[in-house]
């Protein structure tokens, strides 16, 4: 028998991935992000399989409802989604069908996590007075949310028709399975942790957070632990977000502040973000499906783009596949390299391409990436 020359090629267990296009510009920029994954997948044999399901305005006229819950179900059977934006406010009420797609996947999936990294990169343009790179690490699935905090129906009503009343939901387990996650990042980063919150005025939901904050930073003692008031943080975020590293936070706070992060850090258009929790995870855009701009190949699809190889990092960590880290890290810089060329760079940031000419630009950075 002649020894093999070479260890044959392991196959990997073939990855589900489950695309879900949205609306207005969803279609074209998820395209776009599976392109990418497809031409990844195509140079160093991932083994993914595609598969598509409608959500949103398509899905409210065939089905009746903008997240069918056979869509549901596909979602959790996948190895990994990818959500284009929704046109939630155009959607009608729940009672008609009209559920948010993206808070039914983060409450129904417990996606605690929703991480969102904010960086400048050379050669772009960026608001910021200093370049930076930090992460912010939002709690997913309760706070202000109404449509997501409560066990039956809303977590904000109406006592009279001029009154509104909303409530926030803070438990001790969600603000310490967050905090956790933002210490894990720091270390993994070798940076800091700054918890962000409103403990002055909100002194009992948010307190309650500073508790299971400061209880996590015990046990990572060899981390610098700093709290700041959501106010101030918005200032010094423009002031000098480059003091910055891991921003734990509750639900709202994150949605806020994590667009800001990304204004300063050169445009939404850059900024990705991820829906994880231990079982499940959620690539999805930080920016809304812009309906202005939908069919016209203008959209940066850089978002989800990223957000997707923010997703391959995690399946890396859940199926240890240092193959998919590496296509992770790779996309990461064939994207990066498009954004920093002003010849390849969309509408948005200064570029004259369209949506498909600058994944395409993606794709052939992708190809020359060797590191
Ligand atoms: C986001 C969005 C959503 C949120 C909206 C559309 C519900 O702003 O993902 O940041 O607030 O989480
Ligand atoms: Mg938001």
């Amino acid at each position: 028998m002649i020894t093999p020359t070479h260890t044959p090629y392991v196959v990997a267990e073939p990855l589900q991935l489950l695309y879900l296009e949205g609306d207005g510009i969803g279609p074209e920029i998820t395209a776009a992000t599976i392109r990418v994954l497809q031409a990844a997948d195509a140079l160093w044999r991932l083994n993914f399989r595609f598969e598509s399901a409608s959500i949103g305005l398509t899905a409210l006229k065939t089905d009746g409802t903008t997240f069918p819950e056979t869509v549901f179900n596909r979602a959790k059977s996948a190895d990994g989604v990818v959500l284009g934006p929704v046109s939630h406010n155009e959607y009608p009420p729940v009672a008609e069908g009209g559920l948010n797609p993206s808070g039914e996947l983060r409450k129904r999936l417990d996606l605690f996590a929703n991480i969102r990294p904010a960086r400048t990169r050379p050669g772009t343009d960026f608001a910021s007075r200093t370049s930076f790179d930090l992460v912010i690490v939002r709690e997913n699935t309760e706070g202000f949310y109404a449509d997501r905090s409560m066990f039956l129906g809303p977590g904000e009503y109406m006592p009279t028709p001029d009154l509104a009343l909303s409530t926030r939901k803070v438990t001790r387990e969600a603000c310490m399975r967050i905090a956790r996650e933002g210490f894990r990042l720091a270390a993994m980063r070798g940076g800091k942790v700054t918890a962000v919150h409103k403990a002055n005025v909100l002194r009992i939901s948010d307190g309650l957070f500073l508790e299971a904050t400061r209880s996590v930073s015990r046990d990572f003692p060899g981390i610098l632990y700093e709290e700041q008031l959501v106010d101030a943080m918005a200032a010094l975020l423009v002031r000098n977000a480059g003091a910055f590293d891991v921003i734990i936070t509750t639900n709202m706070f994150g949605d806020i502040l994590s667009d800001e992060a990304s204004e300063l850090a050169g445009g939404l258009g850059l900024g990705a973000s991820l829906n994880a929790g231990t079982e499940y995870a959620v690539a999805q855009a930080q920016h809304g499906s812009a309906p202005t701009l939908a069919g016209q190949d203008l959209a940066n699809p850089s978002s989800l783009i990223a957000s997707s190889a923010m997703l391959l990092t995690w399946l890396s960590a859940r199926h240890g596949r240092e193959d998919l880290a590496i296509a992770a890290r790779r996309i990461e810089i064939a994207l990066d390299r498009a954004i920093e060329n002003p010849e390849s760079r969309t509408r948005d940031l200064g570029g004259s391409l369209g949506t498909k000419a600058f994944t395409d630009r993606v794709i052939q950075n992708l190809q020359l990436v060797t590191e």
